[in-house]
């Protein structure tokens, strides 16, 4: 009897310890990913860096959430703009998305110098689990080398892959973080406003 009580407890002794080792590995994973980015909330709002927010938004949504961020971070708006607008849009935004196409982008105010704008908020909305691949068009048209990309969209799908294909946009050597996503309800309840005031306080824990 005394010999099962023992094993019980060398038992749950054991399973406690893989518990807790897997916790902290998972944890140091993503603080040693977090302290490899030099950015912090009072980077966010030092004049001395400038911050792009460039967006792309088709019914406006996305547009009154990345003028949030601009109002939170006194960073600089700038439309993703399309050359050709759509005609037919669910179905020619689809086929780009399924082709992996890249849309010509509008390029009348193209940005002259990306180097000046360390940290990007790339803002989006989220379309059959993926970005517009206007997006994808836009950061293949810079060399971002240097440059924090900050993806910030609205989705409520559990299948959103759009960070990852945001990341085969980059060379390896930019950061792409995992930024924010907050879903249609987080939007229509008012809430999106706080949301994006508590994760911009976070970059705190990046330095
Ligand atoms: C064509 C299309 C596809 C969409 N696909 C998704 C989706 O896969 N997941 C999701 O959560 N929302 C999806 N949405 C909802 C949008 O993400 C949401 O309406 C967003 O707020 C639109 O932003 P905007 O007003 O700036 O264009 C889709 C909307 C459209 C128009």
């Amino acid at each position: 009897m005394k010999r099962k009580i023992f094993l019980g407890v060398i038992i749950v002794i054991v399973v406690v310890c893989i518990g807790v080792g897997v916790f902290l590995l998972i944890n140091n994973r993503n603080s040693s990913a977090l302290n490899d980015i030099d950015i912090s909330a009072e980077d966010l709002n030092n004049d001395n860096v400038n911050i792009l927010i460039a967006y792309y938004s088709y019914n406006d949504n996305v547009l009154d959430l990345a003028k949030e961020i601009q109002n939170q971070t006194g960073g600089e708006l700038w439309q993703i703009e399309r050359a050709v607008p759509y005609t037919n849009f669910e179905v020619e935004a689809l086929d780009e998305i399924n082709n992996n196409t890249r849309p010509l982008l509008d390029n009348t105010n193209a940005i002259e110098d990306i180097n000046e704008y360390p940290v990007i908020f790339v803002c989006y909305p989220v379309w059959w689990n993926n970005a517009p691949t206007i997006i994808n068009s836009f950061l293949e048209s810079y060399d971002l080398t240097g440059n924090v990309i900050i993806p910030f969209r609205i989705s409520s799908s559990d299948d959103d892959i759009s960070v990852n294909s945001l990341r085969q946009s980059v060379p390896d050597n930019v950061t792409v973080l995992e930024g924010l996503k907050l879903t249609n309800e987080e939007v229509t309840s008012g809430s999106g406003k706080e949301e994006i005031a508590n994760w911009l306080s976070s970059f705190a824990v990046f330095k």
